[in-house]
């Protein structure tokens, strides 16, 4: 598009031109009420996100190989003091095997995603990723939250491409209190160490949380830009009724796709997913995502006996089960003139 002067006091314009946001215009996007307004938003962030990463849709397998967490994040299911939680692991065998269906699928990535669980040591991990680096063509994204400097390294150089560590929320206090034991300080230490060992480095929040506000959400958009996030996961806070946080209301799927659009816009060129969280309060909202600033759909591929218990939100399940045909969306991708992406995806586009 051109960009005119006369369209200077339009910060929607502006963003789709690439021009640096202010926090107050970040927050006067993701306050937008007007349908014609987010409209035109969605619009923008789609025309970036075809002008800079293209019209494919990135395919990425999930296998949650343990539902044990060491942590006690207010908000998730999956917390230590969650004693219904139904604990599970899988052995390094059975993840090999369910990397393979995830490639002969025609997904180019596979995600190992976890709770911090410290039974998957350096050396078991390690042997893990460059078992299924040997053995498949996919590029390999951990999700297993906070470790050491040694272990990230050990992960990489087993050949670990990717690594997601969701920042949760901006605000530090806010963090604090959901993550009793944790600061973000130690958090962005860990996301700076995983750039540093030239990881693709994924950041994240969630949005609805109790206490959360609007301003709190702008952050988020600037930390994630201020770090140079490669890939973006942003879904709505879903109360889990086995948590502190039970009683509370979810978040607002519609303050999501404005994240997300927002997101697009500010970072352009980054990996972003129609998140399952998204999908859990709004099936309408997951789709409409692709259509403002989203390009990565993560189908879940943990057999259904673990992954009923691989329980961080109520709904998750449900969701899943549509996911794991991931033809069933091919119809879906089509309408919207949307082919499904070959190869990794990566933000550096190597191979
Ligand atoms: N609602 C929505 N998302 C959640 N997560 C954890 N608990 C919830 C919840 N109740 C997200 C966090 C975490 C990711 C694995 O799932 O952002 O990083
Ligand atoms: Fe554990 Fe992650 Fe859940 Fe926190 S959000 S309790 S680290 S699985």
């Amino acid at each position: 598009m051109t960009c005119t002067s006369s369209a200077l006091d339009d910060s929607i314009t502006h963003a789709e031109c690439g021009r640096t946001l202010s926090k107050r215009e970040i927050t006067g996007l993701l306050s937008l009420s007007d349908p014609g307004e987010i409209e035109r938003l969605y619009l923008a962030a789609d025309r970036v996100r075809k002008e800079c990463v293209g019209d494919e849709i990135f395919l990425r397998g999930i296998i949650e190989f343990s539902s044990h967490c060491r942590n006690n994040c207010l908000y998730c299911g999956l917390r230590r003091d969650n004693q219904q939680a139904q604990r599970y692991r899988m052995a390094g065998e059975e993840i090999l095997d369910l990397a393979r269906a995830i490639e002969a699928s025609g997904c180019g990535t596979v995600v190992l995603q976890s709770g911090e669980d410290p039974h998957y040591t350096r050396e078991k991990m390690s042997g893990i990723i460059s078992r299924i680096k040997g053995q498949t063509g996919l590029a390999v994204t951990l999700s297993m939250g906070q470790r050491s400097f040694e272990d990230y390294r050990a992960f990489r150089d087993a050949g670990a491409d990717r690594y997601l560590l969701r920042h949760e929320t901006a605000n530090p206090s806010l963090f604090a209190g959901l993550c009793p034991g944790r600061t973000l300080d130690e958090r962005i230490q860990c996301l700076k160490w995983l750039k540093q060992l030239d990881y693709e480095v994924g950041m994240g929040c969630m949005a609805g949380l109790p206490g959360q506000t609007l301003e709190d959400l702008a952050d988020d958009v600037l930390l994630i830009r201020e770090y140079d996030a490669d890939m973006i996961g942003i879904g709505p806070f879903i109360p889990h009724p086995l948590t502190p946080l039970g009683g509370h209301p979810a978040g607002d799927a519609a303050m999501v796709l404005r994240m997300l659009a927002v997101i697009r816009l500010v970072t352009r060129d980054t990996n972003i997913p129609a998140t399952t969280a998204l999908g859990v309060m709004d099936g309408r909202s997951r789709g409409k995502a692709f259509q403002a600033g989203a390009n990565v759909f993560m189908p879940v591929f943990t057999p259904r006996n673990c992954a009923e218990h691989y329980d961080i939100y109520p709904g998750k399940g449900d969701v899943m089960k549509a996911d794991g045909a991931v033809l069933d969306f091919k119809p879906f991708f089509d309408t919207i003139g949307r082919p499904i992406g070959k190869g990794p995806g990566g933000r550096r586009k190597k191979s």
